[in-house]
């Protein structure tokens, strides 16, 4: 039995004035009429979360955030709370995304921070892990990964961990157009599971969501969803284009069809 798909689209730095996401939200509401059995959110900027939970309200649609800060509220000129965006209706938060923890250089400390408060406020992490080429190229994949667990993971408990969701996002296919093989990600899929079921149990590794992420398509979503550790995508370009996401949604409904 394949777990619920969930497809995510990171728009990254796009559409963060409200009448872009508006423009953009309608196009795909106007594309998702039916109801599909697959958990869908897209993840703005900041600047236009209000306008996407508007917008969205009542429809399959869920919203996310880029990112946010463990504190609830204090002198931290720039960030925004996790708390403030539970508030305003945000359901989920991209964590420990490459391009934060290589551009902003985010520790996985910090990141551990951010997911333990998220999860007890009720919003659901989508957190990232994945490897650079360089680590690929070394054949450091499987540590890089376990390190990045071990550190960002810690004191999250079985109940906990299986509310969130796993995003594998090999570094080197994020924006580059390259997207690891449908076999490559399988591996890596399946060896976060088997992470899961040694840190916690079988069952909290049957039922966790590990997403992949990097360079998806509406060309590769499909072979990529029949994995069977794979349980979604991460999109970010192709999310940008209403038409592509909604395609990739529909793959993932095909292949949730043939289970
Ligand atoms: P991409 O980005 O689909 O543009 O490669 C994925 C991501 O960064 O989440």
């Amino acid at each position: 039995m394949k777990r619920k798909f969930i497809i995510g689209g990171n728009w990254k730095m796009n559409k963060g004035i409200p009448v872009d996401a508006i423009n953009s939200l309608k196009g795909l509401k106007s594309l998702l009429k039916e109801d599909l059995d697959v958990d869908i959110f897209i993840a703005p900027p900041f600047t236009s979360l209000t306008s996407a939970i508007e917008i969205t309200k009542g429809t399959n649609l869920s919203i996310g955030a880029q990112n946010g800060h463990f504190e609830d509220t204090g002198a931290f000129t720039g960030e925004i709370s996790l708390n403030f965006l539970r508030n305003i209706g945000c359901n989920y938060v991209i964590l420990g995304h490459s391009e934060r923890r290589h551009i902003f250089n985010e520790s996985d400390d910090f990141i551990n921070q951010k997911v333990r408060k998220a999860l007890s406020i009720g919003l659901i992490p989508i957190f990232c892990v994945g490897e650079t080429l360089k680590e690929r190229e070394s054949g450091k994949t499987k540590d890089i990964i376990e390190f990045q667990f071990e550190n960002s993971l810690k004191d999250i408990s079985e109940e906990d961990i299986t509310k969130a969701v796993i995003a594998y996002e090999p570094v080197w296919a994020i924006g580059t157009g390259k997207t690891a093989t449908p076999e490559q990600a399988e591996e890596i899929h399946f060896f976060i599971r088997n992470i899961i079921k040694d840190k916690y149990s079988s069952k909290a590794a049957d039922s966790i969501r590990i997403q992949y992420g990097g360079s998806i398509k509406p060309g590769n979503s499909y072979e990529l969803f029949k994995q069977e550790n794979i349980d979604g995508g991460l999109v970010g370009g192709a999310s940008l284009n209403e038409e592509s996401f909604y395609n990739i949604i529909k793959s993932a409904v095909e292949v949730s069809q043939i289970h």
